[in-house]
């Protein structure tokens, strides 16, 4: 051997001893581990591995079997007897089969592997992060893992009302929130749109309520109510036996079904079935879709109700041992009950001064009854409104405000604010998704959920018990779109409700996504690619007046090409790099790519490129609370908004006119002025009446050099985007734009009365 090739083998073994053990950020476990140390060298796993079990965990047993079985097909030996010369073993070991502590460990070394625990649930933790593990292949890194939750309350919903979901599913659903380590199902059982669960003494719940006329080829806010004659047939309910085997299903995997049964509103499915417990007698019929504003309510002036409301959860509990019964009480109005000689008699009698006080009145005579046979109440967080009941528990969801409100005052509260955990939003650009409920909740901000406000005290704080994910599913119609919507933000719920705030990094779980997606594949859960597709925004130079293009994807490591004349970008398309400066007005496209093949869907922008990018925007009105966008600028700024409202490119105003100056430096020849509005009936956005564009060259005084009127019907319920323009051919500095808005929504608007938004995107000047 020459010298130099014995120096290189050296260098190279010396090079090898140096670099460090595996990174810890190549184990991709979703929720991370809260301690964490790599150790040395690997397990090996083959078909000669054991499973050895200490007493009582043969379940848990079976189950790391069968994830074994499913990701090397490999079928091990279980047993529970250990002897001293054992080797190439997993070792399940628990302390205390009552325990129900979270926490676990997880040793694995060359020979073997450990999980302990001082209880079942512990080990069957550890197991979920040793299949994790195993699932990226058979050479399995040493370490330690010593592990547990950072909240008691870990969950996920499931609206299974607005469009049924089968009792496979159910289970299926149970197996994902165990996968994450979550502790609690949600199960949103009932509700206007259909009763989902039997109840033996009152068989029309589900004889009756389950079943409502098929509308399913329209979209849920266009559907119309029951005809005369027509016939219910779409639907389905869950027997009691069904239920039985489902909740047994679940507290096998650890998980806590929270059934929750709506009072006292979204209950129309329910007095479909029992009119008499309705304020007007009824008939009413179950709607197919939207149902809004969801006017009745159960009548809280007959004694009755209270009756068939018990009686409802009596069985409810016999089905669910858990400590919760939820009991919704959100979105309650409260017209009929103005209306009702009953509840206005009741409010008399009881010295309630208004209906929320009755609202308040009804919640806690059904935690009384809940309290009495031993259960605790949990409702939405309007039960606060008119005043709480004792011992009630706050789901808050109207923001974190309900929340708050509760735990100052002494009660313990699950975090589940819309604008972090709501998996029915958008998660995605909406031009690129299937449609959805409205709003926008993209994976990364699900990610970047803290479910402790920083207004509450170290000892207020100990009240939030946890989140939890809510899937609405009113525009789910099919249990793969439900998966879509669910994977993978129930991946970044499991870390914010598992992982320490201080170990949470968001490249770091997005690093072991990509990774983790593995998995999801091969269990062929249908999850959304959105953290692929390419996000366009534009950086604006106010100083030099240019736009710069910037294109991201949440997802690592993008392979995103673009084209900039509107044509399908390829392969062979520039790659995107870094931020460019866009020369002309331009139709962006672009697509992310993996090896050859498209990663994402395509993205599409306009930017347009005129006199007035980067003015100067004075004397404007607009609301500095909701769509503020980014700033002033954004409407000056080249890129058009998208059909979304909440895509941070729109403005808006509610209620009133929108009215802008924009100073353009200098007095340039101006052409034509125009102006976008979008409109989307069902969110209350408007076209505005008219718009009137005036020019100044001093800023002081101003003429009117243009107005038109809006001629497109208000009530047009597609979402669109409307340019309104007004040829000017003036010389001017300053451009003052007024645009009128309805004011409020027509008459024949579910929100009629409700003030209109007038939502405007970039004044374009030319
Ligand atoms: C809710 O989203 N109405 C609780
Ligand atoms: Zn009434």
């Amino acid at each position: 051997m020459k010298i130099n090739n014995f120096l290189t083998i050296i260098l190279i073994f010396l090079f090898y001893l140096s670099s460090p053990a595996k990174d810890a950020n190549t184990i991709t476990i979703i929720p991370k581990p809260n301690e964490m140390k790599i150790g040395k060298g690997n397990f090996v796993l083959n078909p000669s591995t054991k499973i050895i079990y200490s007493q009582g965990l043969d379940k848990h047993a079976d189950f790391l079997r069968d994830y074994i079985k499913f990701s090397h097909n490999f079928n091990l030996l279980i047993t529970d007897k250990i002897t001293e010369t054992n080797k190439n073993f997993i070792y399940l070991n628990v302390k205390d089969l009552n325990s129900d502590s979270e926490e676990y460990e997880l040793d694995i070394q060359p020979s073997k592997i450990m999980i302990s625990s001082e209880s079942p649930k512990g080990v069957f933790y550890g197991i979920q992060t040793l299949r994790q593990l195993i699932h990226s292949g058979k050479k399995i890194q040493c370490l330690k893992i010593v592990d547990k939750p950072r909240f008691v309350y870990r969950g996920m919903h499931l609206d299974v009302s607005r469009h049924f979901m089968p009792k496979e599913f159910v289970k299926k659903y149970i197996d994902f929130l165990a996968m994450y380590k979550m502790n609690t199902f949600h199960w949103h059982l009932v509700d206007d749109q259909g009763w989902r669960l039997e109840i033996k003494k009152y068989p029309k719940l589900t004889e009756v309520g389950a079943w409502r006329v098929d509308r399913g080829d329209k979209t849920w806010r266009e559907r119309e109510p029951q005809k005369p004659g027509e016939v219910p047939t779409y639907g389905g309910f869950y027997t009691q036996e069904e239920v039985k085997d489902i909740v047994k299903y679940a507290a096998d995997r650890y998980i806590t079904i929270i059934p929750e049964i709506e009072m006292p509103g979204h209950c129309l499915a329910a007095l479909t079935a029992y009119p008499e417990y309705s304020c007007t007698g009824g008939p009413f019929t179950v709607p197919p879709g939207t149902y809004w504003p969801p006017l009745e309510a159960f009548c809280a002036g007959n004694d009755k109700t209270f009756e068939f409301l018990e009686d409802i959860l009596t069985e409810t509990m016999e089905l669910f041992p858990s400590k919760y019964i939820h009991i919704g009480g959100d979105e309650v109005v409260k017209t009929r009950w103005k209306e009702c000689p009953k509840c206005q008699e009741r409010m008399k009698k009881e010295n309630l001064k208004d209906e929320n006080e009755l609202q308040s009145y009804f919640v806690k005579r059904i935690e009384k009854f809940l309290v009495s046979k031993g259960r605790k109440l949990i409702g939405w967080d309007e039960i606060l409104e008119g005043g709480l009941a004792p011992e009630a528990t706050v789901m808050s969801w109207r923001g974190t405000i309900g929340g708050i409100e509760a735990a100052k005052a002494g009660h313990d509260v699950i975090m589940t604010p819309t604008s972090y955990c709501y998996f029915d939003y958008y998660q995605g650009n909406l031009e690129l998704e299937p449609i959805a409920i409205g709003g926008y909740l993209p994976l990364t901000k699900v990610y970047q959920f803290e479910p402790i406000p920083e207004e509450l005290s170290n000892e207020e704080a100990k009240h939030i018990l946890g989140a939890q994910g809510n899937v609405w599913a009113e525009f789910i119609p099919t249990t793969t779109h439900a998966e879509y919507m669910v994977f993978p933000r129930i991946a970044a719920m499991a870390e914010v409700v598992w992982t320490n705030k201080n170990l949470k990094d968001l490249k770091d779980f997005m690093s072991r996504l990509a990774h983790h997606t593995k998995l999801l594949d091969d269990l062929k859960i249908n999850y959304a690619k959105s953290m692929y597709d390419v996000k366009i925004t534009s950086i604006l130079d106010t100083i030099k007046k240019q736009v710069k293009v910037e294109m991201s994807t949440e997802a690592l490591n993008p392979d995103i090409r673009y084209t900039l004349d509107g044509t399908e970008p390829t392969k062979k398309s520039p790659k995107y790099k870094e931020p460019f400066i866009l020369k002309k007005s331009a139709k962006i496209h672009a697509i992310n790519f993996y090896d050859k093949n498209k990663k994402s869907k395509e993205s599409t922008t306009e930017i347009v490129l005129h006199k007035g990018i980067a003015s100067i925007v004075t004397n404007i009105n607009y609301d500095k609370k909701r769509y503020i966008a980014k700033g002033l600028y954004n409407i000056v700024d080249g890129v058009r908004g998208s059909l979304n409202q909440n895509d941070g490119k729109w403005q808006g105003v509610q209620g009133n006119d929108f009215f802008a100056t924009i100073d353009l430096g200098e007095v340039k020849n101006i052409k034509k002025v125009s102006i976008g509005f979008l409109q989307n009936y069902h969110f209350s956005i408007f076209l505005p009446r008219d718009l009137e564009v005036l020019t100044s060259l001093d800023g002081k005084e101003f003429k009117s050099v243009g107005k038109v009127q809006n001629t497109i019907p208000i009530d047009e319920k597609k979402i669109f985007v409307k340019d309104l323009s007004c040829d000017i051919n003036d010389k001017a500095r300053f451009i003052q734009i007024k645009a009128s808005n309805i004011g409020v929504n027509p008459d024949t608007h579910p929100d009629k009365g409700f003030k209109s938004w007038l939502m405007f995107d970039e004044i374009i000047i030319e």
